[in-house]
């Protein structure tokens, strides 16, 4: 399958350029001013639009067994809603429990992964601590294509570490050249607050937000990156959501230290206010962890995208129906945790981002899938438009407009959170691995042909920090026992 992308303007992190794009065989071929299209190409006339690396999520949580249920969409239906909204891979979680062998639990999320139709990898999740973990997290790194793991520091008596497990763990990741990343808010505090609220009579949605301050969050931000610095790697932390926790990572950054702040579409554009709506269903479907924050928490957000202290909008995509969130009917602790978004997040991050001057096109595309690349060791086969990468493009028309609906979304759930908005800046072709598969609003996917992409080790960023690490090495003072220097 050739493809011939006539007369667009690349749009790529650093840079904006017109030119044509040859895809063969699955791969970016060339780029440049006038590519004659190969004989047999399908010629696609991209004038007036833009072209932009696929999407990269690196957050998504597709058939997740949590909380009781299991997430409403799998790897073949997350995906197909991510390529109809420009995201042409997931990096997705498998989540072995406390005592279970991380290699079962792997081998358990290759097999549900199977069925995607975009390419995706596996974060895998720390949630115990063990010699067998410790080997078992060498065998991931070495064998498996696995390079970051997830730590929680929330869900007590589920999947929640503690500081302990947390420096072992990061320091096992300066070892293999794996970044750790961790879910910041502190447990035991949301624990002791959701038993008072419960107490106090507030059994509903709303009282999810009460449980979980922007404190709370920020608290946990800090003690990750404090622990980080001791065991010296880098620390990815996902889902910020906060002042606070935004905070913490500009103040490690400006500090030397290598922290990247991943930001989740849904903290950007909605507010606390969700919660109080007197539709029980409505106010559970946005129930997620952290919780949706105040317009002062979103500024903050955004000020860190443009300013580049966040680096990676996600959306943690984790789709519960209606009928899963009633689990909590009676108690909100219960209401199964995630929200989707998957398919809206390139158009939302664009009328909200590029159209009000918070983001450029080039800093999209940063936040969208370059910078998720880098951090993931990646780049360039994903996240750039260049000779030799993937041929994952999206064919980007910034004059298109819609209005969100849950019910003309491709995600397996009968909610959108962000139904009603208005959005101008569409994917209007999606380029998967070299084949159109989203065009003209119709999917045109099969089960399976995503490709599992495997992540090596040690990044750049590990090679230098190893060096910094040496040098800055704690030493001891040699002392001779006769000298006495005080009387
Ligand atoms: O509420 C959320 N975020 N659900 C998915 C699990 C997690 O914490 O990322
Ligand atoms: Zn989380
Ligand atoms: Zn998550
Ligand atoms: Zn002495």
């Amino acid at each position: 399958m050739t493809i011939a992308l006539k007369g667009g303007t690349v749009v790529n992190a650093d840079r904006s350029f017109r030119a044509d794009v040859i895809c063969d065989d699955g791969r970016i071929v060339a780029v440049g001013p006038d590519l004659a299209a190969p004989t047999g190409a399908r010629v696609i006339d991209a004038s007036g639009s833009f072209l932009l690396p696929g999407g990269i999520d690196p957050h998504t949580h597709m058939q997740f067994p949590f909380m009781g249920t299991v997430a409403s969409d799998d790897y073949y239906t997350g995906t197909a809603a991510a390529l109809a909204g420009g995201t042409t891979m997931i990096i997705d979680f498998c989540i072995p429990g406390p005592q279970q062998s991380l290699l079962d639990g792997y081998r358990q999320w290759r097999e549900w992964g199977e069925k995607a139709c975009a390419d995706w990898s596996l974060h895998v999740a720390i949630t115990w601590w063990s010699d067998q973990v410790r080997e078992e997290m060498g065998t991931l790194v070495a064998d498996h294509g696995v390079n970051s793991f997830k730590h929680f520091m929330a869900y007590k008596n589920a999947l929640m570490v503690d500081d302990d497990v947390l420096m072992h763990s990061f320091s096992r990741c300066r070892e293999l050249g794996a970044l750790p990343m961790v879910h910041a808010e502190n447990g035991d505090i949301v624990w002791l607050l959701q038993k008072a609220l419960l107490e106090a009579g507030i059994t509903g949605p709303e009282g999810h937000a009460l449980s979980r301050p922007p404190e709370v969050e920020g608290e946990a931000a800090n003690r990750a990156i404090m622990i980080a610095g001791a065991a010296g790697v880098p620390l990815y932390i996902v889902h910020t959501s906060c002042r606070e926790a935004h905070e913490a990572i500009a103040r490690a950054r400006a500090n030397g230290q290598r922290v990247y702040g991943e930001s989740l579409i849904q903290h950007l554009t909605l507010d606390e206010g969700e919660y109080r709506n007197k539709d029980w269903a409505y106010a559970a479907a946005r129930v997620m962890s952290p919780p949706f924050r105040s317009k002062d928490h979103q500024k903050s957000l955004w000020d860190g995208l443009t300013a580049g202290s966040l680096q990676v909008v996600a959306t943690d995509h984790c789709a519960f129906n209606t009928a899963q969130k009633r689990m909590g009917i009676d108690d909100f602790t219960l209401i199964p945790n995630g929200t989707g978004g998957i398919e809206d997040r390139m158009a939302v991050l664009w009328t909200n981002g590029v159209n009000t001057g918070r983001l450029t096109p080039n800093e999209f595309v940063a936040v969208t899938s370059a910078n998720a690349a880098k951090a993931f060791n990646i780049y360039p086969q994903k996240g750039v438009i260049a000779p030799g990468a993937d041929a994952d493009i999206v064919i980007w028309d910034p004059a298109a407009t819609k209005t969100v609906s849950a019910a003309t979304q491709h995600s397996n759930i009968e909610v959108n959170v962000f139904e009603g908005m208005a959005l101008r800046g569409l994917p209007a072709i999606t380029i998967s691995q070299g084949k159109v598969v989203w065009e003209g609003n119709e999917l045109k996917v099969q089960r399976g042909e995503g490709r599992f992409v495997p992540r090596q080790g040690t990044a750049p960023v590990f090679e230098a920090m190893k060096i910094r690490n040496e040098l800055t090495r704690p030493t001891p003072v040699k002392r001779d026992p006769s000298v006495h220097v005080t009387p």
